[in-house]
């Protein structure tokens, strides 16, 4: 016998055998039994699940000699040329080759005749939204007011394309994607049927391949069949159609957690070695994270998940948080999206390879909101301190200081300055220039004084805050400073040295650390800062 592939052998010829389009089906069963039959039926949805099917299925129940009936026997004459396809009354018109206006009128014609033999006459129009815009308007009388013996099921993929006054006048039936893990169902059943043995990781891969059609399931486990000898494993597709499989990417997943960019990078080029396309790979990447996400989410539904649930490897899905798969999910969409126009797509997968290794550094959401919070309480805790306590924190003086610490005026020239000092204004100056010779590390230290005051016999000299390194430097070489210094103001000579730290005033300090971490946080920029 010739060989049939598995798509038209297995097309149902009942209602019953009709799955994944149970509201279709009963719809249908109820009108048929209760006499109800439309004039114009319009079968919608998307390739390969079932809408010629449930045609031929119709037509076989209005016109079965036992009928109408929602269980056309099969055995009748009727029945029998409708499978076979040679039934004068059942007219299978292809509305992809028959697009023109006079197409259209032929049937006008015709349909003023009475069916041979049947008790309807039937026209299946399949791919019907090819029509052209004037072959429906010479539609529109037809199957609004045929004669009560003509019935008309359109069948299209792309229902928008009919116009609303046609389709107002059609009893409208939409068809649903037959779910993944009924396809499995029904490949399992065809394997069995064949003596043949399959993984189920296989049977799975072929279902998800085939995207909710049933045809396109069928079509791909002959492809299978056709290498496979006996027996279908995951690995011989693999092998032979290029497709990544769960362990391989289980193993990316491993490599991200150990963080070895090189091995990543390497074992990326071992998979595409193997006949992967880039393009498939992403793919296969995309759906991997998907699916790791809703096993995050607690989700187990076969039809949602690329592989069965068990495959995934608990370690991986313990690892990453939602928010990391869902930036790796949201990688490998862009990625495809971008892999078009790429100038090389190789390029353009290690990059983002590269990017999903730090995939474990991101951080959270809720732990930006919560570092936000964190530094809200801290603007807030220290604008209430006020400046009291940031002077009481600035003025401690060195460790070594002899002196106790005391709080400091303001201004940088207390009224009790020696005011017969030789040039106190110069002081500085003059400082740094007599020490330059001897210690000029010291002298560049001491331009660095930012103020400076004599109290008494003690010299207190101020630095900035970022100025530490030159403060402490000069205040370990307190002998110099004061040797010179009473040289310089010899009436007034001082015996003790004080260094002074400034603060920038704290909040704002703060303030700018904290913008830092904000902006850190957010990969941003400070456009503006007060
Ligand atoms: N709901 C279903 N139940 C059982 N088998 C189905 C179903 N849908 C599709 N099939 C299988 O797929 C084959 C093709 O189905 P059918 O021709 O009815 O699809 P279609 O919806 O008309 O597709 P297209 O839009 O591409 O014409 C059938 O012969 C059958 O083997
Ligand atoms: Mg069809
Ligand atoms: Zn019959």
């Amino acid at each position: 016998m010739a060989y049939e592939v598995t798509a038209t052998k297995k097309r149902p010829q009942t209602f019953d055998e009709l799955i994944g389009q149970e509201f279709v089906v009963t719809t249908l069963k109820n009108s048929i039994m209760a006499g109800r039959i439309a004039h114009a039926y319009l079968f919608s949805g998307p390739r390969g699940v079932g809408k010629t099917s449930a045609a031929r299925i119709l037509a076989r129940a209005l016109n079965c000699r036992k009928g109408p009936t929602d269980k056309p026997c099969g055995q009748c004459p009727s029945c029998q040329e409708i499978s076979r396809g040679n039934s004068l009354d059942v007219i299978e018109i292809d509305g992809a080759s028959n697009t023109s206006v006079n197409d259209v009128r032929a049937i006008k014609d015709e349909v003023l005749f009475a069916p041979n033999a049947s008790r309807y006459k039937i026209y299946i129009i399949d791919e019907v939204h090819m029509l052209s815009h004037s072959a429906f308007n010479a539609l529109l009388k037809t199957i609004e007011e045929p004669p009560p013996y003509i019935v008309f099921i359109f069948a299209t993929t792309e229902v928008h394309k009919i116009p609303a006054t046609v389709r107002s006048r059609c009893q409208q039936y939409t068809f649903r994607l037959i779910a993944a893990d009924l396809t499995k169902e029904m490949l399992r059943r065809v394997i069995d049927d064949l003596g043949l043995d399959a993984e189920d990781q296989a049977l799975f891969w072929i279902s998800k391949e085939a995207t909710g059609s049933l045809r396109d399931a069928y079509t791909l486990l002959d492809q299978v069949i056709s290498f496979s000898d006996k027996e279908i494993t995951l690995d011989k597709i693999r092998e032979k159609l290029g497709v990544v499989g769960i362990d391989q990417i289980n193993k990316i997943g491993e490599i991200v957690i150990s963080g070895d960019k090189r091995e990543l990078i390497e074992y990326t080029e071992q998979l595409l070695n193997t006949g992967i396309s880039v393009e498939q790979f992403v793919i296969d990447l995309t759906e991997y994270f998907r699916s790791l996400l809703f096993i995050k989410c607690g989700i187990r539904k076969e039809s949602l998940l690329s592989f069965p649930a068990e495959a995934f490897s608990g370690e991986i899905i313990e690892f990453f948080s939602t928010n990391q798969l869902e930036t790796a999910l949201e990688f490998f969409l862009t990625l495809h999206r971008n892999l078009k126009f790429s100038l090389n797509q190789r390029f353009e997968l290690e990059l983002t390879m590269q990017r999903i290794m730090d995939l474990k550094a991101l951080i959270t959401p809720a732990e930006v909101v919560q570092e936000i919070r964190k530094i809200k309480a801290e603007i807030d805790s220290s604008s209430e301190v006020g400046s009291v306590s940031e002077r009481e924190r600035t003025d401690s003086p060195l460790p070594d200081s002899p002196l106790p610490h005391s709080p400091l005026p303001d201004s940088p020239l207390p009224d009790n300055l020696s005011p017969d000092s030789p040039s106190p204004d110069n002081l500085l100056q003059d400082l740094s220039g007599a020490v330059r010779k001897e210690k000029p590390a010291l002298s560049t230290s001491i331009e660095k004084v930012d103020s400076w005051s004599l109290q008494g016999e003690v010299l207190t000299l101020k630095f900035r805050a970022e100025d530490r390194f030159s403060g402490e430097h000069v205040g370990n070489e307190r002998e110099t400073i004061l040797k010179f210094a009473g040289s310089i103001l010899s009436s007034s000579a001082p015996t003790r040295l004080k260094i002074v730290f400034m603060e920038p005033k704290a909040p704002k300090k703060a303030k700018y650390e904290q913008a830092a971490m904000v902006k850190n946080i957010f990969r941003g920029e400070i456009i503006k800062g007060e």
